[in-house]
């Protein structure tokens, strides 16, 4: 049985280029970026040419670029690390409500060091209101933290009106771009952000590399502490494959940005034939404000949980929303945000699609699914 991978936004397949690149640093060019051989220099050369590369596609080369393990990473430090730098200016951050739990994990943690947190709610369609965001800043506020591009629902905030408040109020914008970068163009100035956060592994890069970007005059408080490493904002012997490897990738996805178009039509066709093919099939998220390769449909009668697994079953990898929250039966706590009613919820499936993707994978969705779903819709009915 041919198998159809629709989960991209969990993870996409390393692009054998990305591989390539890497590989000369993982074998004969194991140099360690701190030692001042040549071994290390070679290495330290590598990592600072990844860093101008990532720089130069978010379109700052000056600004400032930390390697992290991950978005995870990225996410914590951000929130973390610049709360911690401001902490003078006052204790207030802002976070939405359908952030990956990455940052809201993040601002838990602040919660319980004596920060106040605002969780800024969002519409029915999945995006934050600029004018809520206004009224939750006060004098204390020093960060917000609005994703781009939501993993989820893929709905795409509207980060420069954001940035604009934000930037007027005096405090700092972090966006989490993990889901964005590689689907629409990114580029820090034109967004107005003052930290980003990128993972490769969502753009055929490796797992393990991600980057913190901070506008140049922005500083973070290290979370790893050890080695002067990265400019001292994150101890730890550099992943300098990694790092190579992700910024491959980036440069990569840059060629891929005009498939996208493509994608689009492609999962607009899935949507429409899912609908026709079934009753009761509801799109969650902003139909248009939205990156193009994602699909969150609600399959009214169906669990989430047993949908996927029976669509695993029949070689269809998909999602029930964020992967780290799959295996516990927790709702989404996306699809809660939004104010779903739970039928919806817990009837949820993310489609989430890559430049990959092909009509084949496509006509196989459109085979499979509805007949899983009507399969577990008359066992439903049948108890
Ligand atoms: C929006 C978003 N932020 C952060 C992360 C975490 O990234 P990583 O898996 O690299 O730790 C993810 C991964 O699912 C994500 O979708």
């Amino acid at each position: 049985m041919r198998f159809v991978y629709a989960d991209y936004n969990a993870t996409t397949p390393m692009d054998p280029a990305v591989a390539d690149a890497m590989q000369p640093f993982l074998t004969e060019w194991f140099g360690n970026a701190s030692s001042l051989h040549a071994a290390g220099r070679r290495a330290r050369a590598a990592l600072e040419q990844a860093r101008r590369t990532i720089l130069g596609a978010l379109g700052d080369p000056t600004g400032q670029l930390v390697f992290t393990s991950g978005g995870t990473e990225a996410d914590n430090l951000a929130l973390l690390g610049a709360a911690e730098a401001r902490q003078a200016d006052g204790r207030h951050v802002v976070v939405s409500a359908i952030e990956h739990q990455a940052v809201l994990q993040a601002a838990d943690v602040l919660a319980r060091r004596g920060w106040q947190v605002t969780r800024l709610p969002v519409t029915r369609d999945g995006l934050v209101e600029v004018e809520a965001l206004r009224r939750a800043l006060t004098s204390d506020t020093t960060v917000v933290s609005i994703m781009h591009a939501n993993n989820e629902v893929g709905a795409l905030q509207p980060i420069a009106e954001v940035a604009a408040v934000v930037r007027a109020h005096g405090a700092w914008l972090h966006t989490d771009a993990v889901q964005s970068f590689g689907k629409v163009p990114v580029n820090v100035k034109t967004l107005g952000v003052d930290l980003l956060s990128l993972s490769a592994h969502k753009l055929c890069g490796p797992k393990g590399a991600g980057a913190l970007y901070a506008r140049r005059g922005v500083t973070v408080m290290p979370q790893h502490v050890g080695g002067p490493h990265e400019h001292g904002w994150r101890a730890g012997t550099e992943a300098v494959a990694a790092c190579v490897g992700m910024a491959r990738a980036v440069e990569l996805s840059a060629s891929h940005l005009p498939a996208w178009e493509a994608v689009r039509r492609r999962r607009d066709q899935l949507v429409a034939g899912l609908q026709q093919r079934l009753p009761d099939v509801v799109l969650n998220g902003h139909p248009a404000l939205r990156v193009a390769n994602t699909a969150n449909l609600s399959f009214l009668g169906c669990e989430g949980e047993p949908l996927l697994i029976a669509l695993d079953l029949e070689g269809v990898a998909v999602s029930t929303g964020a992967a780290c929250a799959s295996g516990s039966a927790e709702p989404s706590h996306v699809l809660l945000a939004m104010g779903l009613p739970e039928a919806q919820v817990r009837g949820s499936i993310r489609f989430s699609l890559g430049w990959q993707t092909t009509d084949d994978d496509v006509q196989a969705l459109l085979e499979r699914v509805p007949r899983v779903v009507t399969r577990l819709r008359a066992a439903a009915h049948a108890d």
